[in-house]
């Protein structure tokens, strides 16, 4: 199916602190290979167990419009879609400013839910026993596939790597999970100068070391031992989804950073926090941008078309310069995974 588009450049009606469903819906109607999903209907033609695709097809109704030829009209209702979504999830059903992190993650979810093909949930098989790291990895990722398989795995889906180490007993063991997004620490700068995404990155694979009492068992000891914990991407998702961790949660109160953290508009290479020793390139498409404090915020999205940045602030979109890019207001970053092959560095 041919498909034609209008410029993208419509923008989404605040009906009331729905700036978060606004800053995030525009990322996502950027990520090409989910908007020409949902353009085309393509779920429409595959064969699910549930009844209909209702948030799917809310969803689908918001980007047609946004991406409509005609742009009859320059900005987009989203209630129908909010209230859909709210229905499938009531946690967000109050008034109060909502969590645009939070929400992208539910609002994944619920998407693959309604389309994931496999519905026929297969059984888990228990037993595995085997000692090298990519098989195991790789039977983890197919049991992942045999439970979920739909156009969110796809792009967003990737597998994270957790190796403890035991300090007693030099016991090595690793545990693969599925990541959907990776939310990563920002390091505390005295100075308040800037930090780079790099070194976020580096924080939240930098070696942790466990005490007893927050360690797992050792397999081998057959304990809780001091032991040290790392994390490390095993497998690339085509779309990468990095959330830096502004909001930090305390006993009595939540605080937001507003330290600048720079990032690379292209060729970002996350190939050093991979399994092997090749980059791992990725160009930035969308960025969904938080203002103002915990309580009083406003967020908005600078997202990529064909040629050029622009402006997301509901209603309005206007267009944006590559140096007006990066701000301390910079949220979740959304990159693309670029097609050129990954060379071997030396
Ligand atoms: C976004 O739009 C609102 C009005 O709708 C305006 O008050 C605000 O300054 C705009 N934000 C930016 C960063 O342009
Ligand atoms: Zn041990």
């Amino acid at each position: 199916e041919q498909l034609t588009l209008g410029s993208g450049r419509v923008g989404l009606r605040n009906i009331g602190n729905t700036c978060f469903l606004n800053a995030v819906v525009q990322c996502l109607s950027h990520t090409r290979g989910l908007r020409n999903y949902c353009l085309v209907k393509s779920y429409k033609h595959e064969k699910f167990s549930k009844e209909e695709a209702k948030l799917m097809d809310a969803f689908s109704q918001v980007l047609s419009g946004l991406w409509d030829v005609n742009e009859g009209d320059t900005v987009v209702n989203p209630r129908h879609f909010y209230n859909v979504f709210k229905e499938a999830v009531p946690y967000f059903s109050g008034f109060s400013q909502q969590d645009a992190q939070e929400f992208l993650r539910f609002l994944l979810d619920k998407l693959h839910t309604e389309i994931n093909l496999c519905f026929k949930k297969k059984k888990i098989f228990e037993t595995l026993v085997i000692f090298i790291i990519s098989e195991e990895a790789a039977a983890m990722w197919k049991k992942h596939l045999e439970r979920d398989d739909s156009i969110i795995v796809d792009l967003f889906s990737g597998q994270l790597r957790s190796s403890l180490h035991c300090s007693v007993c030099s016991h090595y063991s690793n545990t693969f999970d599925v990541f959907c997004d990776l939310s990563l620490p920002i390091p505390k700068r005295s100075s308040g100068g800037e930090v780079t995404l790099r070194e976020c990155l580096d924080l939240f694979s930098q070696e942790e070391k466990l005490d007893k009492e927050n360690s797992p068992m050792c397999e081998r000891c057959n304990r809780r031992t001091e032991c040290t914990k790392q994390l490390s991407i095993q497998r690339f998702p085509q779309v990468i989804v990095i959330h830096l961790n502004r909001f930090t949660t305390s006993r009595w109160s939540i605080s937001k950073s507003t330290v600048y953290v720079s990032f690379p508009l292209t060729n970002l290479d996350l190939g050093p926090y991979g399994p092997a020793d090749c980059a791992v390139l990725y160009n930035l498409y969308a960025i969904c941008n938080h203002a103002g404090t915990v309580n009083m915020g406003h967020y908005t999205a600078c997202c990529l078309d064909e040629n050029s940045w622009c402006f997301y602030n509901d209603s309005s979109v206007t267009p944006l310069t590559e140096n007006q890019l990066q701000t301390n207001q910079a949220y979740v970053l959304f990159y693309q995974r670029s097609n050129s092959t990954t060379t071997i560095r030396k």
